[in-house]
């Protein structure tokens, strides 16, 4: 008989009905309204036509068809946890960002790891950059530090991120292929994209297969700026440096991890954290100023280019500690909202163009992948320091100002509601700009071999030959010939070596190297200027 907690006992069908009491709740409707019977529809008649006012039912159905929301646009399969940052060196002296004020103090932090080309439902060890997004629940605002595995990118200007997604992602007649970069679209992109061929590099190398995500490097990618508390700036690149170094690895045995076991750096992840074994990196920064920035042979604002840590040292300043697994996926490493605007006072942007276009993305596909502009309300994407605005209503509005106060200046003093501090509050850095409203590709961005090479030269000779494998590998799954050729014609500016071994590999005549670099139009009349654009 029923009434015993959990207790399963047989229905008129044979169908297993379990009951609450004791310890075990009793279900419910959405409504909140107890539920007799979870097997059975209602119907008239035990064999007759279900019935529509069988409103659990309803409910019930209405809501699984509804569970979908749309994955990210890129990075849609990620896995996250949450943890700590600890401040170990105050960096008081360069910027007022309270996480950086007092050492030993901790900021709670929520990390999602993501691959950026594959569906949610592909698997973990596709060549690919991997995401390394961050947010650090700090005391004067969420901080997104929305980083990958890999220092640089493939593009210098957000307005080349839709073509680069496009063709990356399986072409839209034939829906494949599903990986990465064995792609005639994505190579075809590369070949007329020269700047993608310093992060190319990197994508062809080890780091691309890394062995978990606790073996990751990870990387802000762009130039910041750090402000202190008279406003002054140092610029600053972010890196986190694992705890347990770099592994990768070998692409053979990629491709059977994926067949056996496609979600090996989620469940890798989950058994280092529930076993205790807590993942660890360290924070590092590299802290420049603008006489740097003018002797430098790049150009700092370019997102292709790295600083080099024998020019620039990494300065540790904290650790990042993963301790805590999430208790809902979707809750919390789906709904997870990282925006590259989300920064507390005393940290600002530069001028990357990249990272200009990155500042409206986020925000914006946000609303479309949750629904609602207060996305922000969700527990996993809340601040966890006071908060108080005048933003109200849309869909799912669950913190709406409170009394009769929802604008401001106002005339209700203590009762009005907040007000602003000039104290404390975000100031952006006084930046001088000048200059014609042009869209032109400076000069300092035009060099794009120099530091590719750099990086292959750096590698150890298994490391080479590793990326000469990988180029070789991809491109012999392009059909078209003339692609293979191209990509050549560019590796002959990065390596001589390395476009030999891809020309061999591919059986190919070694193609002219390309032309060196697009035509430098920035200090051309406007009329030159735009035959060379229109004509190449
Ligand atoms: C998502 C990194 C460039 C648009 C992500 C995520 C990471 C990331 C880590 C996943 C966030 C998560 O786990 O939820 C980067 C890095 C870039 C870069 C390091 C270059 C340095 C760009 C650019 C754009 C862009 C140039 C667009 C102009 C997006 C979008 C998402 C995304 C739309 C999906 C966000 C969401 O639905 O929540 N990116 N990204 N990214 N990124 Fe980027």
């Amino acid at each position: 008989a029923p009434g015993t907690s959990g207790e399963a006992h047989p229905g008129a069908g044979g169908e297993t009905h379990q009951v609450a009491g004791g310890d075990v709740a009793t279900l419910t409707t959405a409504q909140g309204a107890p539920v007799a019977d979870d097997q059975n529809t209602l119907r008239y008649g035990p064999r007759g036509p279900a019935l529509m006012e069988d409103f659990h039912f309803r409910e019930k159905i209405f809501h699984f068809d509804h569970e979908r929301i749309p994955e990210r646009v890129v990075h849609a399969r990620g896995y996250g946890a949450h943890g700590y940052f600890e401040l170990t060196d105050s960096l008081q002296d360069v910027t007022r960002a309270d996480i950086f004020q007092r050492v030993g103090e901790r900021t709670p932090a929520f990390v999602r790891f993501s691959t950026v080309a594959g569906a949610k439902g592909s698997f973990d060890l596709a060549r690919d950059v991997r995401g390394f997004a961050v947010k650090f629940y700090t005391q004067e605002g969420n901080w997104d530090l929305v980083g990958n595995n890999i220092p640089v990118f493939f593009i210098q200007d957000a307005i080349k991120f839709p073509d680069m997604v496009h063709a990356v992602k399986p072409a839209p007649d034939r829906d494949f292929p599903q990986a990465q970069s064995a792609h005639d679209n994505f190579w075809d992109f590369v070949s007329l994209t020269p700047e993608s061929f310093h992060m190319i590099m990197w994508v062809m190398s080890d780091r691309a297969i890394p062995r978990s995500f606790r073996f990751m490097e990870g990387f802000g990618v762009h130039t910041f700026r750090f402000l202190d508390a008279r406003n002054r700036s140092t610029f600053v690149k972010f890196h986190w440096k694992p705890k347990m170094r770099l592994q990768s690895v070998v692409w053979n045995e990629a491709v059977k991890i994926n067949g056996a076991d496609p979600d090996f750096h989620r469940r890798d992840l989950w058994d280092a954290i529930t076993s205790g074994d807590f993942p660890e990196w360290e924070l590092g920064v590299q802290l420049f100023d603008d006489a740097f920035a003018e002797k430098f042979a790049f150009d700092v604002l370019d997102p292709t280019k790295l600083i080099p840590e024998e020019e620039i040292p990494v300065r540790i300043v904290g650790r990042l500690v993963l301790d805590r697994v999430v208790d809902n996926f979707f809750a919390e490493t789906e709904q997870v909202a990282f925006c590259t605007q989300n920064v507390p006072p005393g940290i600002d942007f530069s001028n990357d163009p990249l990272l200009q276009g990155r500042n409206f993305s986020y925000l914006d596909t946000q609303v479309k992948r949750l629904g609602s502009p207060n996305f922000t309300h969700i527990p996993i994407n809340a601040p966890k320091c006071p908060m108080a605005h005048f933003q109200q209503d849309g869909h799912m509005a669950m913190r709406n100002p409170i009394g009769r106060a929802n604008y401001e200046p106002n005339s209700w003093g203590a009762a009005g509601g907040p007000r602003e501090d000039p104290i404390r509050g975000f100031r952006s850095f006084a930046a001088e700009e000048t200059g014609p409203k042009v869209r032109l590709r400076p000069e300092s961005f035009a060099d794009h071999y120099s530091q590719a090479r750099q990086f292959v030269i750096s590698q150890t000779p298994i490391e080479r030959k590793h990326i000469g494998d990988a180029i070789t590998f991809e491109l012999s799954k392009v059909e078209r010939p003339e692609i293979r050729a191209r990509v050549v014609s560019h590796l002959r500016h990065v390596d001589e070596d390395l476009a030999r071994t891809v020309a061999n590999g591919l059986g190919l005549k070694l193609p002219e190297p390309a032309k060196a670099a697009r035509p430098v139009i920035a200090d051309l009349p406007p009329s030159d200027a735009l035959s060379i654009v229109r004509n190449g």
